[in-house]
């Protein structure tokens, strides 16, 4: 499907999505974001998906502030929920999403990569919520994933003072997974995305689905949820492989089965 402000690279393998609105340093607008979740959709029966923001300076510096400031309190909601729907979709997909943080990744920006699996930034990549300079809040989540990801003191650090953070604190406080010079950042995405393409995708994808929903649970049910993860992965022919491979001392080779 052919789109206005995302490009998509459609692979078996590893597909890629790039927000693709450098002028604006790939803002999303509302018909961004609904291009953005038809993309997500779109590449779902790859095996990995990277996320990135077109150009030199941007991953994704926000809401569309333009659009944003003509909006009524019904449209505001209206966008929120696009957003978030943009957010979910990445979290609902069963194949792990890597987010490649090129640049500024502000408001909206961050949000997108909270909702990813993993995430490798630049060096010269910048993480913000600045929301609050403009008067409102997080709208896709970042309340809620923000707070999750690094702990409500430095959640709130983040929103009451709209600062923004560097790649390597972001790391830090586990924004992101690694941090790399801006020119290998997609090299080593793509690394990543072929070493994840090899795994067994029912056991990634119940991997992926225990931790996000166990993290909304206690620890009882969040036990109850890996049992039952752990065991619809025997169900699988790779897993009857990656076993047999480990006894016969040999490598392991997935179907996808
Ligand atoms: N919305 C719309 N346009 C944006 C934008 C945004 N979020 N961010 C940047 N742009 C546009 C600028 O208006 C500018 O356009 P023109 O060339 O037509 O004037 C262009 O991108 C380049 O930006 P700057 O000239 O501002 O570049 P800079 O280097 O001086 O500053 C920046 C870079 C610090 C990232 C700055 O652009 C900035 O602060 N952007 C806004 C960041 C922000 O507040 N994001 C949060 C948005 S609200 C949100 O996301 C809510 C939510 O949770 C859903």
């Amino acid at each position: 499907m052919a789109y206005e402000n995302i490009l998509v690279e459609r692979d078996p393998a590893i597909s890629t999505i790039t927000v693709n609105r450098p002028k604006a340093l790939n803002a999303l607008n509302s018909h961004t974001l609904r291009e953005l979740t038809q993309a997500v959709r779109e590449c779902a029966d790859s095996r990995v998906i990277i996320l990135t923001g077109a150009g030199e300076r941007a991953f994704v510096a926000g809401a569309d502030i333009a659009e944003m400031s003509k909006m009524t309190v019904v449209q505001a909601k209206e966008m929120a929920r696009l957003g978030q729907r943009s957010t979910s979709a990445l979290e609902d997909l069963p194949i792990p999403v890597i987010a490649a943080v090129n640049g500024f990744a502000l408001g909206g920006g961050m949000e997108l990569v909270m909702a990813c699996d993993l995430a490798i930034a630049s060096e010269k990549a910048r993480f913000g919520q600045p929301e609050i300079n403009l008067g409102i809040i997080p709208g896709f989540g970042g309340t809620q994933r923000l707070a999750r990801r690094v702990g409500a003191p430095r959640a709130r650090q983040m929103i009451y003072g709209g600062d923004m953070i560097d790649a390597e604190t972001a790391r830090q406080w586990g924004l992101v997974n690694r941090v790399v010079k801006p020119e290998d950042l997609l090299a080593e995405a793509r690394k990543l995305a072929a070493t994840l393409a090899t795994k067994p995708p029912v056991a990634l994808a119940q991997a992926k689905l225990v931790i996000q929903h166990g993290l909304d649970v206690d620890l009882e049910n969040g036990l109850r949820l890996e049992a039952e993860a752990f065991a619809v992965t025997f169900s699988t022919e790779d897993r009857t492989e990656g076993m047999a491979a480990f006894l016969n001392k040999r490598p392991a080779k997935f179907a996808g089965r």
